[in-house]
């Protein structure tokens, strides 16, 4: 035992130091090519679907995933990322090659050679709109997200990379993937809620949530991202906690549907609007809604027997929880690749790696748009 503690210091050293000195310090654009990656990495925005443990960090946020059963299948045990497995954004990385799962903001020790990789700014609750998730007590709204990336990280990166001066820098960046997965949290708990304070058509909030989205990309762009994915939300009234409030109706809510739909189709429209607005930009459309639609319309193919119940057991309303997340401690289903839902709202780690699998690899323009996240890394 004594051994054993020396040991793996002496390694951990050994290996900063190699990172430090291949990953980085000989010459700011070449780390990519150093692990074999297809990209240099991810910087990631959004809300719990791709969030990784930066509420763990948010005093009084009640949207956590830091306790079991969330991770029972994740290497390193519940680590705040809401699912049982690894998410959208860990397969991601493992697809394009990189090295180790991307690290969380909110964690004080993300700091220095660790953000060479990129870094994972995303927050479960929030949305694009600065208010959604206050529901959630305390959540990162993207706008803070960004600006997190403006003021801790992007401050540091050319000295952790090694880049000599700003143009070099710009064209590290440039390699990046700025990732984007947000939206879904503007309809359920803003748009929809009795509370809201928006009473406009679906049609406008929309327009005009797309709006914010889009300024929220021009800024990432004039702090030098050139690379984006933009994820679409999954059919919102195909989820356990929303299907249990209407036990009467028969297959998903339509209008919940209706209203990812309305947002995806102006989120997929905004790649084409928006790339000339952003000189050597390339934006691809990462769907979610068609994978998850497909399996909840034809499950047995695909590996799935349970399209509509949560595979763990979620914190009731009556209970003091909120129908989403699961009971601290609680049992699980038992096989958990054969549900699409793990809780209330949050898909099983089976279906995150479809849909990253669908987003990275396949030709269809229906999976990725206008091209896959393999050809926008590889550009
Ligand atoms: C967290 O909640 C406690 C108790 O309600 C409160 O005193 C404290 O100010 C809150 N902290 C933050 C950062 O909101
Ligand atoms: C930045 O550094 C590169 C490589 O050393 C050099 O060629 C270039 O002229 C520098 N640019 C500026 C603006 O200093």
């Amino acid at each position: 035992m004594t051994q054993t503690k020396p040991n793996s210091l002496y390694l951990l050293i050994i290996f900063t130091l190699f990172t430090s000195f291949f990953g980085c310090s000989c010459c700011c654009t070449c780390n990519k090519h150093v692990h074999g990656a297809e990209t240099s990495g991810m910087f990631v925005f959004g809300s719990s679907l791709v969030d990784n443990g930066n509420n763990n960090y948010v005093e009084n946020s009640t949207a956590r995933a830091d306790y079991l059963p969330y991770g029972i299948d994740f290497p390193l045990g519940p680590s705040g990322r809401f699912t049982n497995g690894k998410n959208v954004i860990d397969t991601l990385g493992k697809l394009l090659k990189l090295p180790f799962f991307i690290p969380v903001f909110a964690n004080p020790e993300t700091r220095g050679v660790k953000i060479v990789h990129g870094v994972n700014y995303a927050s479960g609750g929030s949305g694009i709109l600065d208010e959604t998730g206050s529901i959630s007590g305390r959540v990162i709204s993207l706008n803070q997200q960004i600006r997190n990336f403006e003021e801790v990280s992007l401050p540091s990166l050319g000295p952790v990379l090694g880049c000599e001066n700003a143009t070099i820098l710009a064209q590290a960046l440039a390699d990046y993937l700025f990732v984007m997965g947000s939206g879904g949290n503007d309809y359920l708990m803003n748009y929809f809620l009795p509370t809201s304070i928006h009473k406009s058509s679906l049609e406008d909030f929309t327009t005009n949530l797309i709006a914010e989205l889009s300024n929220q990309i021009k800024k990432l762009h004039q702090l030098g991202a050139r690379k984006f994915v933009l994820i679409s939300i999954y059919p919102l009234g195909c989820i356990p906690v929303v299907k249990a409030k209407f036990p009467q109706i028969e297959g998903c809510i339509e209008t919940l549907n209706q209203a990812a739909s309305l947002f995806n189709s102006h989120l997929k429209s905004l790649v084409d609007l928006i790339k000339p607005e952003l000189p050597n930009s390339n934006l691809v459309y990462l769907d979610s809604y068609d994978v998850i639609r497909d399996i909840i319309q034809d499950p047995v193919p695909k590996g799935f027997t349970e399209t509509s119940k949560a595979c763990c057991e979620v914190s009731l309303i009556t209970e003091g929880g909120n129908g989403i997340l699961c009971k601290r401690k609680g049992k699980t289903c038992a096989k958990r690749d054969s549900f699409v839902f793990f809780d209330g709202l949050h898909p099983t780690e089976a279906v995150n790696n479809l849909i990253a699998l669908n987003g990275y690899a396949f030709n269809l323009k229906t999976e990725a748009y206008p091209f896959n996240v393999e050809q926008l890394a590889k550009l």
